[in-house]
């Protein structure tokens, strides 16, 4: 009899693709994946640990749980992900009906832990083993939608004073790039037309190439690009100073790679770089961007910030507004700062107070909300080609991503699903664009 498994993820997009894989894992055992957790067998949370709500929040959502428990003894409840490889059993003491807890390099493993749940017993591995992970996963063959994220490097070494991802990641790790571009490959005979790949620093990328030589991301993605049948690349998160002279050339001359880039830089001023252990300057990260553009003059910029380090005076600040200006980004992202547990940052004097960090924030959105309108707004009129992924809230409507990364909005048929179309660009809404098929 098939079991039912309800996986909520939260986080980042790698946490995405350790759903996907950990239900994969599971489908071996007999688990289906369902959309609710009422009637689930199973309940696994895919957790984040960056800033302390997301952290929480976990422990929220296992309190919404209890009734379908107290309903169902049988129900099991697994905590995956970041706070798990933070928190481990932790986790079991602060919320005694958890009885799974398995970190994000360990899912592999999923298997036999559910086994040891069905004998009664509990079940924790948050180990970074020597093994790959990947390579110990079934491999699925069902049908897959227009696009897919592939992780290709794990990990960081990079330890930005106020970031957990070292500690719940691991070191950087790099994937095999003859194992990847086979993934990929079974990825487009399954339907995925467009593929993100993914790394917590994806630009560090250094895998084994299938020559045997040591590749890079820009000669990971111009190999892939010439999977047939592969029409769309990604890639996200880059580090600045992992930004080199082939990643940048790519962008000029590698037709299937988008021009969409998010190259986060958290701040704007010198002292707080340096105090983030950033290791690039202000100037460092503008005269990058200018290379970047001086190639691909169109390219969209996307971005990450933190408002409120330790010591950030309101000078600091504007220099991040400051940088904002000068730079434009299409999308960015902007948080609070957090302070995480065995972080170094979270030692520091000169914690900005709440109300402070809040001003500054929704200062900060004020301006990223301005700029992303009006680059939006400057889509109007323009051709663009959409990849088609779903249908549209409206009946007869189908929604898909412009080479941008901009949700695009058309009436048409539900037989574009999968295909790329020229749109002329007639409305910008809210949060996505309305196109005309040409
Ligand atoms: N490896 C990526 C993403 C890391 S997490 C990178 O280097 O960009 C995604 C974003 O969360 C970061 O870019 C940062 O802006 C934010 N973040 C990380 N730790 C945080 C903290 N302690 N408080 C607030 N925001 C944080
Ligand atoms: Fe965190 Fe910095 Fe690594 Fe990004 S580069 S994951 S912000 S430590
Ligand atoms: Fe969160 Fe872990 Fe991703 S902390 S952002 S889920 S790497």
């Amino acid at each position: 009899m098939t079991k039912k498994l309800f996986v909520k993820t939260y986080g980042c997009q790698m946490n995405v693709y350790d759903s996907e894989r950990m239900a994969e894992a599971l489908g071996g055992e007999g688990y289906e994946q369902v959309d609710s957790p009422e009637g689930a067998d199973m309940i696994l949370l895919n957790t984040c640990h960056i800033r302390e709500k997301a952290a929480e929040k976990v422990y929220s959502e296992l309190g919404r749980f209890r009734p379908l428990r107290e309903a169902n003894p049988d129900l099991k409840i697994g905590v995956a992900g970041c706070v798990a490889q933070a928190e481990g059993e932790e986790i079991m003491r602060r919320q005694p009906m958890v009885d799974l807890v398995v970190g994000p390099q360990t899912y592999h493993r999923l298997p036999k832990m559910v086994q040891a749940l069905e004998n009664g017993e509990k079940a924790l591995d948050t180990d970074f083993p020597e093994e790959d992970k990947f390579a110990h996963l079934p491999k699925l063959r069902t049908s897959r939608g227009p696009t897919a994220f592939l992780t290709v490097q794990e990990g960081c070494d990079k330890f930005c004073s106020f970031c957990v991802v070292p500690y719940t990641r691991g070191a950087e790790v790099s994937r095999s790039a003859e194992r990847l571009l086979g993934e990929a490959r079974d990825l487009v005979e399954r339907g995925v037309r467009e593929i993100t790949l993914l790394g917590q620093n994806v630009n560090a990328y250094h895998g084994a190439g299938a020559d045997g030589a040591e590749w890079g991301l820009a000669r990971l993605i111009r190999e892939m690009a010439g999977i047939d049948g592969l029409e769309r690349i990604r890639f996200t998160t880059s580090h600045p100073n992992d930004m080199d002279d082939d990643l940048i050339a790519a962008h000029a001359d590698c037709d299937k790679l988008m021009p969409y880039l998010h190259l986060p830089v958290q701040a704007g001023s010198d002292k707080i770089l340096k105090a983030m252990n950033r290791k690039h300057t202000r100037d460092d990260y503008i005269r990058l961007i200018e290379r970047i553009r001086a190639v691909r003059p169109d390219l969209h910029l996307s971005g990450d910030f933190i408002v409120g380090f330790p010591g950030e005076t309101e000078a600091d600040f504007e220099q991040t507004l400051d940088l904002v200006r000068q730079v434009g980004y299409g999308t960015a992202y902007s948080f609070k700062y957090s302070a995480r547990p065995g972080t170094p940052a979270m030692e520091r004097d000169g914690q900005v107070t709440d109300a402070e960090a809040s001003d500054r924030l929704q200062r900060l959105q004020g301006l990223l909300g301005e700029q992303q309108r009006a680059t939006q707004d400057a889509m109007v009129g323009r051709h663009v080609r959409v990849l088609f992924e779903k249908p549209g809230r409206e009946p007869g409507q189908m929604v898909g991503k412009s080479e941008y990364l901009h949700a695009v909005h058309v009436d048409g048929p539900a037989e574009l699903r999968g295909q790329i179309a020229p749109v002329e660009i007639v409305e910008s809404r809210t949060n996505s664009l309305r196109g005309r098929l040409i």
